[in-house]
């Protein structure tokens, strides 16, 4: 017995001394170790022996037992800091090489011009307000003085969605339902800056677009107050040196209307053809809100006046960046807003 208990273990020495890695390991530790391997073998042939016989092997070959063990460990310690090593030989990273380009989104081109524009609003004190996209035709047309019927409806080719609910043509309804919110009936100023929808698309119209919309309610309130506001406006979107003008307009819910040009920055005012040779070009319809209107959401027009416009981002953005087709925006076409973003820098 204690015979075969040394053979086994020269045997044992031999094994693990031919031990490459891990694996290996593993497998000599189950011929040695194992439910089926030698020393459960051994374990069991000694039942068979007399009380003394068991008394002296059992020792032997629990200290061979004890042996193993150890001597796996400790192989197994050194093989793992052994294939550590070797990884860490391997896999070294070479910095020279070229890195490989990982795309990064950035802001769209809309998103930038609507941001830049409250950003503008903001400075001068207004807050920013939203509006719902799914409208009442109450607050679309019936508040802002267009009462059914009425033949300026018929210039917003609609989206009605039942007789009384559309989606909103404009950001105009946004007016009436700020007015009407507020309870003290005091001072406002606000854009509204939103998705509108009309049934209409080529080059310069889109079913789906957007607009900012502003209002400006408080005693005193003037045309001049306008003027000084969009000529501010006019200058950060387009440069300091632009100039505005107002052409008389119509818009049922202002009174009296207008709509603003701006010098051309192109030609200085000079003509070409941005501004089809007159030196100007339209950025947005404005005007003083019309006394129905106040009275309609619950202001006293004897006391409050107030201005109010409406812009196309979309527009403003064409004419600042030079895109020619407004569906640019909408189709996400990535050679437009790489090259967009050439222009601009992705700062962001
Ligand atoms: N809602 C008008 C439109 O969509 C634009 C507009 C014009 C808004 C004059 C205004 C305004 O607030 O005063 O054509």
């Amino acid at each position: 017995m204690k015979e075969k208990i040394i053979n086994l273990k020269k045997e044992f020495l031999k094994d693990l001394d031919g031990v490459n890695n891990l694996g290996e390991l593993n497998e000599v530790r189950v011929k040695y170790l194992g439910k089926k391997g030698y020393i459960q073998e051994l374990s069991s042939i000694m039942g068979s022996l007399s009380i003394e016989e068991k008394k002296e092997y059992g020792m032997f070959l629990n200290d061979f037992k004890n042996e193993v063990n150890e001597l796996l460990e400790k192989k197994r310690q050194e093989l793992e800091e052994l294939e550590l090593n070797k990884k860490l030989e391997t896999e070294k990273i070479d910095i020279t090489l070229p890195a490989t380009d990982i795309p990064v989104g950035t802001f769209h081109p809309l998103t930038r011009v609507i941001e830049e524009i409250e950003e503008l609003f903001v400075s001068m004190g207004y807050d920013v307000v939203e509006g719902p996209e799914i409208e009442l035709d109450l607050y679309n047309f019936e508040k802002l003085n267009l009462p059914k019927g009425h033949p300026a409806r018929d210039a917003q080719d609609s989206f009605y969605i039942t007789e009384e609910v559309l989606l909103r043509t404009h950001t105009s309804p946004v007016q009436a339902r700020i007015m009407e919110a507020n309870k003290d009936k005091g001072p406002i100023r606000i854009i509204c800056p939103g998705k509108v929808y009309r049934r209409d698309e080529d080059a310069t119209h889109s079913h789906q677009f957007t607009q900012i919309e502003g209002l400006v309610i408080d005693e005193g309130i003037s045309m001049a107050h306008l003027k000084g506001t969009l000529e501010i406006f006019a200058k950060k979107m387009f440069g300091e040196d632009r100039t505005i003008r107002f052409r008389p307009s119509f818009f049922p819910f202002t009174e009296p209307s207008i709509e603003a040009d701006v010098s051309c920055f192109k030609c200085d005012g000079k003509g070409c053809p941005l501004c089809k040779y007159t030196g100007w070009i339209e950025i947005l319809g404005a005007g003083m809100v019309h006394p129905n209107v106040l009275r309609m959401s619950g202001y006293d027009p004897e006391k409050y006046t107030g201005f109010a416009f409406g812009m196309g981002p979309e527009r403003i953005a064409m004419l600042k960046y030079g895109i020619n087709d407004i569906r640019h925006f909408y189709t996400n076409d990535m050679r437009f807003l790489k090259d967009f973003n050439r222009i601009e820098g992705s700062d962001e």
